[in-house]
């Protein structure tokens, strides 16, 4: 780092720094970095056909995605990705909009899509892990950083079937839940309807993703937006003037609902926090948890476990280790003989077909057999009588011949 030297008196050689040196310049080394590589996020939109996934989208980027309505007669759920670059002052931003469409128009089918397309996401996620070679500077992360849970505004309280995705999701997902066309209520609708969502979701145990409060330089907000949750919205891309402005609005005969007015909705509150606060807490809470969750119950059923060998139980964990191996051992133990019980009887079952199939074979056969000799034993009885016809018949003929022969004996015939 040091320029051409001068001398000093005693000749010693001095160098002069080319720039500042320090390991303080790493979060800045970390920051380059991570603007070269670009950053990944994907939002899951579930909610009713119909709710206002797809503008509320549109409205919290500010583009116009494409995107397709959906009809309410979808046999069952499909899960619609679109992936699209954004640029933000030279911050590339590879952002996945997941929809799930035909969503609350077949009941009972409903859920299972959804949970198998986050899934998937962490399948695919594992298994470049556990390749030998991993490329996972470039590989292209689809797992679901938040799932935004549209509530229809109904004003009541949570319908079943949002229960049942919620609670089949709050493990898997950052949930976010939101009151969708939050412009459907009243203030006071939307304040008791609020109050019942919490308790809600509060009694059936449902797990939603709470902005983080352990940074200090967040906390404040998260605190106070945590209280705000779910958030109600209203999504728009119409453009209306007010006041000598163009605002993004919902304009009816009565007036315009503003997008952006904290006021009219909490529209901005959801940005600020996905967005701008907590997105990366979000990135971070997939890849700690919920990742981490369905790694560990992947990698147990795959059969990795630590081993008993591996196994080394400290002094002071004594009798709780040596219960814990007796447990381990016991259950290893059962699991064998379930196995090998399952193995002898698949064994006899399939001999008993083969038997019954040799059994079959053999009976085929032998009815062959008995058809041959039938039919051999009647071309035989034929000839014997064809045989015997023809002796009668020579027989007849030779007495025939004999007694000509003995009346030309007695009268010879004369000259
Ligand atoms: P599918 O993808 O077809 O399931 O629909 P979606 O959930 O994506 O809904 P979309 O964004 O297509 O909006 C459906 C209708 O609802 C459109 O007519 C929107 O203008 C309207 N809409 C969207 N957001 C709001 C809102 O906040 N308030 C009201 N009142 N209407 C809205
Ligand atoms: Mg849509």
């Amino acid at each position: 780092c040091g320029s051409m030297a001068d001398l000093d008196s005693r000749g010693v050689r001095l160098l002069t720094l080319s720039g500042h040196v320090g390991f303080d310049s790493l979060p800045e080394q970390l920051v380059c970095r991570q603007l070269c590589q670009g950053f990944t996020f994907n939002i899951m939109c579930v909610g009713e056909t119909g709710i206002g996934k797809s503008t509320l989208m549109n409205t919290l980027f500010n583009t116009d995605f494409d995107s397709q309505e959906c009809s309410h007669f979808e046999r069952c759920v499909r899960l619609r990705q679109c992936c699209y670059n954004l640029c933000e002052c030279d911050v590339h931003l590879r952002l996945t909009i997941v929809e799930a469409q035909g969503f609350g128009d077949q009941m009972d089918k409903d859920v299972e899509p959804i949970v198998n397309y986050v899934d998937a996401q962490f399948e695919s996620y594992l298994q470049e892990e556990l390749k030998v070679q991993r490329c996972l500077y470039d590989y292209l992360d689809t797992r679901v950083h938040v799932c935004l849970y549209f509530i229809t505004p109904t004003g009541h309280s949570l319908k079943s079937l949002d229960l049942v995705t919620l609670k089949r999701l709050d493990s898997k997902v950052n949930i976010i839940p939101i009151i969708a066309k939050a412009d459907t209520l009243t203030k006071c609708e939307l304040l008791k309807f609020k109050n019942k969502i919490k308790n809600d979701l509060g009694r059936n145990g449902v797990r939603i993703y709470q902005f983080p409060t352990d940074d200090e330089a967040v906390a404040q907000i998260n605190v106070a937006m945590n209280a705000h949750l779910p958030f109600a919205v209203v999504g728009s891309m119409d453009e209306v003037c007010v006041n000598n402005k163009l605002v993004r609005a919902r304009e009816y005969p009565w007036g315009v609902v503003q997008v952006d007015d904290d006021d009219h909705s909490d529209f901005g509150k959801l940005r600020e926090m996905l967005i701008r606060v907590n997105m990366e807490d979000l990135r971070e809470q997939t890849h700690r948890c919920h990742y981490e969750l369905y790694r560990c119950c992947r990698l147990k059923e795959m059969g990795y476990q630590s081993s008993l060998r591996e196994y080394k139980p400290s002094l002071s964990q004594g009798s709780e280790c040596v219960e814990a191996m007796r447990k381990q051992l016991a259950e290893e133990l059962c699991r064998k003989e379930r196995e090998m019980k399952q193995m002898i009887v698949n064994r006899m079952k399939q001999k008993e077909v083969e038997v019954k199939e040799m059994e079959r074979e053999l009976q085929a056969r032998l009815e062959c057999l008995k058809r041959i000799y039938q039919e051999e034993r009647q071309k035989v009885e034929e000839k014997r009588k064809q045989l015997e016809d023809e002796k009668i018949a020579f027989n007849q003929r030779k007495a025939a011949c004999e007694a000509m022969m003995k009346a030309q004996a007695a009268h010879p015939p004369r000259g």
